[in-house]
């Protein structure tokens, strides 16, 4: 393998897609080998590394081709939340509403919403305004081990003594950089002993974000959240706290003291708009200096479907596979390939059901049924019935029908809401599984008609 392909970088192509004949020897003029042994010299030249850790790229790979392909990794971040607000799309009208109701309602949030629809990524964008305005900050990603102590020791750890009333800027403490944790107990602390310590609190505010909630397994802990929140509404605390993470695990801690409701703003992140997922692809553009064709932008909003991580990842790889060609302006066509790509990607996180199942399903002929069924899961956040798949206006009453027992007799579906059995809602019993139905059926049709494009047309001539 040389080190310099094109087809060497982390997303390599994988020979997914037929190289242009005669292309290594454009490449060997594209990137001067120094220091690397002669081919046929025997010894193995491994993989290299293109960007160093400050980011610099290395000097050896200072051609165009790397310098692009280094900004498009920082322009389409699929595996990383953003945390650059040149890079953040949409969502303006939530962060208003999440802003408002943390100054002039002092509530506490709870953020819920999918893996991948751009809680994290959100979460950093309200860090930074609420920093801008002074608040301090403590953002914690939580674990299955998660507890009370560890987790708000660590946040009183980040919260200046200068703050508290009996100490003020100016005390020995206070000036020799203690912060509230030096005022804790060494014995594990309780939900009372920290809004204790919070109503001490004096010029300033503080945020306590809580990422990744649902990963936490202890009910302990949440039943400790829930009392933590009352304690601090009761006594109009100058902490406030919230938590984000996947839906069904939020509404338990809801659930457990049922009068924390009132102060708790809870907001599910819906899908992006079409609107919403363009801007994402043209932020990434202007960052990455490369250009999406309007047909490439088409169908990566039309895959996407509201999804920022699916948007993210097709353009991610359709802007490397547009680099691989030498060309700075990227395809329908290598959106395409990028859903490839995103096949493969999504098929590995199938877990539950085994792959053969899922494989006999799609290619008995029922593939578009299940994408259908996927397609109208995700555009209504999970939860869907009968009625949802003749109102795409693609299904008759009939077709919908047989494409809900379908769902069942396979065990693809479960009841979605509990304890409103009479909604008939359901959802797919693995989260991944509709967005794998869906593109995999997006993959098939763009196979059948794969997108025109210039490259086509000059393959075809050569
Ligand atoms: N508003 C946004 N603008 C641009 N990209 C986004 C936005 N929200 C999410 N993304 C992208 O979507 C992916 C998932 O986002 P993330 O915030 O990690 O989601 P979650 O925390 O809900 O799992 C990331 O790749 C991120 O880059
Ligand atoms: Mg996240």
């Amino acid at each position: 393998m040389a080190r310099f392909s094109l087809t060497g970088g982390l997303f390599g192509r994988k020979g997914a897609k037929k190289a242009a004949p005669a292309r290594s020897a454009e490449m060997t003029v594209l990137r001067p080998t120094t220091r690397e042994p002669a081919r046929g010299s025997g010894a193995p030249v491994l993989p290299r590394f293109n960007t160093t850790a400050n980011d610099q790229l290395s000097p050896r790979r200072g051609d165009r081709f790397s310098v692009l392909r280094s900004k498009i990794r920082r322009a389409f971040t699929p595996s990383q939340p953003v945390a650059d607000p040149r890079m953040f799309a949409g969502r303006q009208q939530i962060l208003k509403t999440i802003i408002s109701s943390i100054e002039d309602q002092r509530l506490h949030l709870v953020l819920y919403g999918e893996r991948g629809i751009g809680k994290t990524s959100l979460l950093h964008m309200l860090a930074q305004a609420a920093h801008e305005a002074r608040y301090i900050v403590v953002y914690t990603s939580c674990g299955a081990n998660s507890n009370f102590d560890e987790t708000f020791r660590a946040a009183a750890a980040d919260i200046p003594l200068l703050f508290h009333s009996s100490y003020g800027p100016t005390t020995s403490e206070a000036e020799g950089g203690a912060t509230l944790s030096d005022l804790l107990p060494s014995t594990p602390i309780n939900p009372q002993q920290f809004s204790d310590l919070c109503t001490k609190l004096r010029g300033t505010r503080v945020l306590i974000m809580l990422d990744e909630f649902d990963r936490c397994e202890s009910a302990t802990f949440r039943r400790n959240i829930a009392e933590l929140i009352k304690n601090l509404s009761d006594r109009l605390g100058r902490v406030q706290l919230l938590l984000a993470g996947v839906a069904g695990d939020l509404s338990e801690i809801v659930e457990h003291i049922p009068s924390i409701r009132r102060n708790i703003l809870a907001i599910g992140l819906p899908r992006m708009t079409d609107a919403e997922v363009l801007q994402l692809v043209a932020q990434g553009e202007r960052e990455s200096g490369l250009t999406f064709e309007p047909a490439a932008s088409k169908l990566v909003v039309s895959v996407a479907q509201g999804s920022p991580y699916i948007a993210s990842l097709l353009s991610h790889h359709a802007a490397l596979a547009a680099l691989d060609d030498e060309r700075t302006s990227v395809l329908a066509q290598d959106v395409a390939y990028a859903v490839d790509q995103a096949v493969e990607e999504f098929e590995n996180r199938i877990a539950r059901l085994s792959r053969s199942q899922v494989d006999a399903l799609m290619e008995g002929g029922r593939a578009e049924d299940l994408a259908l069924a996927g397609r109208v899961a995700l555009s209504l956040n999970g939860a869907f019935a009968e009625k949802d798949l003749v109102a795409t206006g693609e299904a008759d009453e009939a077709r919908a029908r047989s494409i809900m027992k379908l769902l069942k007799d396979n065990d693809l579906i479960r009841p979605a809401d509990l304890a409103r059995p009479e909604a008939k809602t359901v959802s797919f019993v693995e989260e991944g599984l509709p967005t794998y139905f869906w593109i995999s059926w997006t993959q098939k049709t763009l196979a059948a008609a794969p997108p025109q494009s210039p490259r086509t047309a000059a393959g075809s001539a050569g």
